[in-house]
């Protein structure tokens, strides 16, 4: 489904990415792991078109999609949550929900969408008319994941869906990833520091350092892999 061949991107003189490969198949969850500044924001940021690649290819479905304008990409059914969240605070979370559909033409159907959120996380339909920045940060999270689902992406793409949460919220808000893959079939590509959950969650996996894929297995067998359970398991 997503195919990215050679992928350098640069910020000004700092070499971000440096020839990232990654395949992502259809229907799959695979997840890239990796330390602080290893680059895989950028990476995420890159397959939305925020940021566009020094050189390389990002394929989506067949066809290159790195020319593409953002808003065109999630057209062609790619979404991101972003890091941080990034929800509107002055909005409350229907708006910010709302907002999320903003590039659909077949917004007729954005009632029976919001039903099928809240059945995978109806914290978020209790809260509607409260502003997203009164939210805590567990339903911040969920607010991001559903907003970003609004636009009914074939491919999601989630940035630390795990950061400052606390651990029993994390354990719920993966489960709920996990569902939503198994239910409607969606593909997920899932950056995480928590590698521990990532790689329980994930099919494949792609471990990530100083903007270099240096290792890519399945998830289970990347789980036992002694330099990942040193470096990122904390063994
Ligand atoms: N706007 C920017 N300008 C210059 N350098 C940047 C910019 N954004 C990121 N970088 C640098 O690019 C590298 C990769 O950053 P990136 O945010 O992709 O890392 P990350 O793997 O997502 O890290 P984290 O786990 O901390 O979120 C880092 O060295 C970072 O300092
Ligand atoms: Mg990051």
């Amino acid at each position: 489904m997503l195919e990215i061949k050679d992928l350098h991107v640069n910020y000004g003189a700092i070499k971000a990415l440096k020839g990232i490969n990654l395949t992502v198949k259809e229907k799959s969850i695979v997840t890239l792991i990796g330390a602080n500044g290893a680059g895989k924001t950028t990476l995420l940021r890159t397959i939305s078109s925020i940021l566009k690649p020094a050189s390389g290819l990002i394929h989506f479905n067949g066809e290159v999609i790195n020319e593409l304008p953002p808003n065109k990409v999630v057209e062609k059914g790619i979404s991101q949550s972003p890091e941080g969240r990034m929800i509107f605070s002055n909005l409350t979370v229907k708006e910010n929900l709302e907002m999320g559909a903003y590039t659909r033409k077949d917004k007729h159907n954005l009632k029976d969408d919001l039903e099928f959120i809240y059945t995978f996380f109806p914290r978020i339909k209790e809260r509607l008319k409260q502003l997203g920045g009164t939210l805590s940060g567990g339903e911040q999270q969920m607010l991001a994941i559903s907003r970003a689902l609004m636009s009914k992406p074939k491919l999601l793409l989630l940035d630390e869906p795990s950061l400052g949460i606390a651990p029993i919220l994390v354990k719920q808000i993966f489960e709920q990833i996990v569902e939503l893959n198994k239910k409607t079939g969606i593909t997920i590509l899932l950056v995480e520091q928590n590698a521990n959950i990532a790689l329980s969650v994930a099919d494949y996996g792609y471990v990530m350092e100083t903007g270099h894929i240096i290792l890519e297995g399945d998830a289970g067998s990347l789980a036992k892999n002694e330099n990942v359970r040193k470096a990122y398991l904390g063994e």
